[in-house]
């Protein structure tokens, strides 16, 4: 397979609703089956964007982000990884897996801060260029249940919350607006997975979605 082109699989989803453990079982099941894979996360997965990521999570006393200024933040991080990773990744021919890519940009900073969207889309292009996932798995839970597991984490982790956690409810209402618009508009590309069930049917669900991409 390394002469031809990868695969590129991005995640989408609110808070606790469970991305990061089905893109590790996710992982592990494409490595039994030989395949390079490579799982990154936005913002970050580059020296650059783990700066970044730093800046954009972690509240900082005296610093302030404009929501303009988290949209092109997002996406400097983001150009950082197509160019540094992905880009290459897919031409030898890896599975990339990516734990949020620019659906989040349009739900979090178009839907959830309220900037124009188009503007948030053109800076997206700007960012991604011709480099679109093949596939996106948009992990829905209903935002009580996001709001629940998102507490019982805080009972394990501390209380501390980052930049976006802090916000009041009625933007994460409008976060989970945006991703039901989103998958309306890109039906094609974006599967919506119920990730209210229990850890290994959600996993069943994405392989599905996953090995069907892959052939
Ligand atoms: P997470 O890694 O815990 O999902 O944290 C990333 C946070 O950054 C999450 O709250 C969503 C937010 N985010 C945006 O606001 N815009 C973006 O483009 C991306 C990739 C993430």
């Amino acid at each position: 397979m390394a002469d031809s082109r990868g695969k590129f699989v991005s995640f989408e989803g609110n808070e606790g609703c469970g991305k990061s453990t089905q893109i590790a079982l996710l992982t592990d099941r494409l490595r039994t089956t030989g395949r390079d894979v490579i799982a990154l996360r936005e913002p970050g997965g580059t020296g650059l964007g783990e700066a970044l990521r730093d800046i954009l999570k972690t509240p900082k006393e005296g610093v302030e982000i404009d929501p303009v200024s988290e949209l092109l933040l997002m996406n400097a991080s983001r150009a950082q990884l197509v160019r540094q990773v992905i880009e290459p990744e897919l031409a030898r021919g890896s599975i990339v897996l990516v734990d949020r890519f620019f659906d989040s940009t349009v739900v979090y900073q178009g839907y959830g801060r309220g900037l124009d969207l188009a503007l948030v889309r053109k800076t997206i292009e700007v960012a991604v260029g011709v480099t679109i996932p093949d596939l996106t798995l948009l992990l829905k839970v209903p935002l009580h249940v996001s709001e629940s597991r998102r507490a019982s984490r805080a009972q394990t982790s501390g209380p501390e919350r980052d930049r976006f956690e802090e916000a009041e409810r009625a933007f994460f209402e409008r976060i989970e607006r945006g991703y039901d618009a989103i998958a309306d508009e890109s039906s094609g590309r974006v599967k919506v997975i119920d990730a209210t069930r229990d850890i290994d049917a959600v996993h069943r669900a994405i392989w599905s979605e996953v090995s069907g991409c892959l052939q």
